[in-house]
């Protein structure tokens, strides 16, 4: 009987969700309903689980982005991927979404369709939240500029850091460390996709080049025992999505011993177990500690452990997380 006990010991846990991008929460129900608004008529495929790499997935990310195109859209998107988190016990959300990916919608009304949706959570499910705006890399440093210029032409108070992702290994970290060291300066926290597809040195400059004391994925690292090393005395925290491991990176058995997020675990590396895309991917929070404490054994302590490590590492206030302690010890 270990299955029922791990799985209803996972869902008593409270939970930090820090890696999940909004787009890619959307569940196939509900961007079949956005697309219908703007397609009356649309043939709509199935879903597909799975994707045999970042740039197919990404391909479909954009396709969901062309159907938000007003705040009432970016509300019920976000309302959706918050309901989905209060059912897996998460107490607290960094959410990513991708001003870019949506042309034509105005970046302060994407923001009112968030954050209503956040205050929405916050009553409903006492669920706190913040959001993180993610610049496309693809996109290149210069635009970048342009990126940080309208974050910081609208400032909100739970919009505390900005991201960086879409394909890694054409689009390394050097030539962003102007933006970031711009965005630091202004008083932004700051995170970005690493080590997913690109290798160990991506890592490394992400931390060097970028400041970040906080890498999206990074699993790459494990090819580098100096830099965990480091990793490890900087106290750098690692958002691990393992479902998503299987389509975008070169680790596709969670039960291997070689698995990254295993290496970065047993290394000692502080990790935050998170989804990524948990609607494209057709998963969810509770599913992915289940995933790793069945594949790889791990206790109810270092489940714990990890749990907490969100709500310590995140980057709430510090009064916003004494609440959230608070919040999750009761
Ligand atoms: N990697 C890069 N870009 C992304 C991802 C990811 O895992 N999810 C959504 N955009
Ligand atoms: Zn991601």
């Amino acid at each position: 009987m270990q299955q029922p006990s791990t799985a209803s010991l996972i869902a008593s846990i409270p939970k930090v969700e820090l890696h999940l991008h909004l787009e890619g929460a959307v569940g196939h129900d509900v961007a079949s309903k956005m697309r219908r608004r703007y397609e009356p008529d649309a043939v709509i495929e199935p879903p597909s689980a799975g994707f045999k790499d970042l740039e197919t997935f990404l391909a479909v990310y954009d396709g969901i982005c062309r159907y938000m195109r007003d705040a009432a859209d970016f509300r019920d998107a976000t309302w959706h991927a918050l309901s989905r988190c209060a059912a897996s016990n998460v107490r607290h959300v960094e959410m990513f979404f991708s001003p870019d990916a949506h042309k034509g919608v105005a970046y302060s009304e994407m923001l009112d369709g968030i954050l209503d949706a956040f205050d929405a959570a916050k009553s409903e499910y006492g669920m706190s939240a913040l959001l993180i705006p993610a610049h496309n890399r693809e996109l290149g440093p210069e635009h970048g500029m342009a990126f940080l210029d309208k974050v910081l032409s609208d400032r909100r108070e739970r919009v505390v850091g900005i991201g960086l992702d879409y394909a890694e290994r054409p689009n390394p970290a050097p030539p962003f460390a102007r933006m970031y060291e711009r965005a630091r300066a202004e008083g932004l926290r700051v995170t970005a996709h690493a080590g997913e597809d690109g290798p160990a040195e991506y890592v490394r400059d992400t931390v060097d080049l970028l400041g970040c004391r906080r890498i999206d994925h990074g699993y790459h690292i494990v090819d580098d025992p100096e830099l965990v090393a480091r990793c490890r005395d900087l106290d750098v925290l690692f958002t691990v999505c393992p479902t998503t491991t299987l389509s975008t990176t070169i680790w596709r058995d969670l039960s291997a011993r070689d698995h990254a997020i295993r290496r970065m675990i047993d290394a000692g590396l502080r990790v935050s177990i998170a989804t990524d895309d948990p609607g494209l991917f057709m998963t969810e929070l509770n599913r992915e500690y289940t995933l790793l404490a069945e594949n790889f054994g791990l206790s109810e302590a270092k489940l714990r452990e990890i749990a907490l490590n969100g709500a310590t590492h995140g980057w709430l206030s510090e009064e916003g997380k004494k609440d959230l302690l608070q919040r999750c010890a009761a």
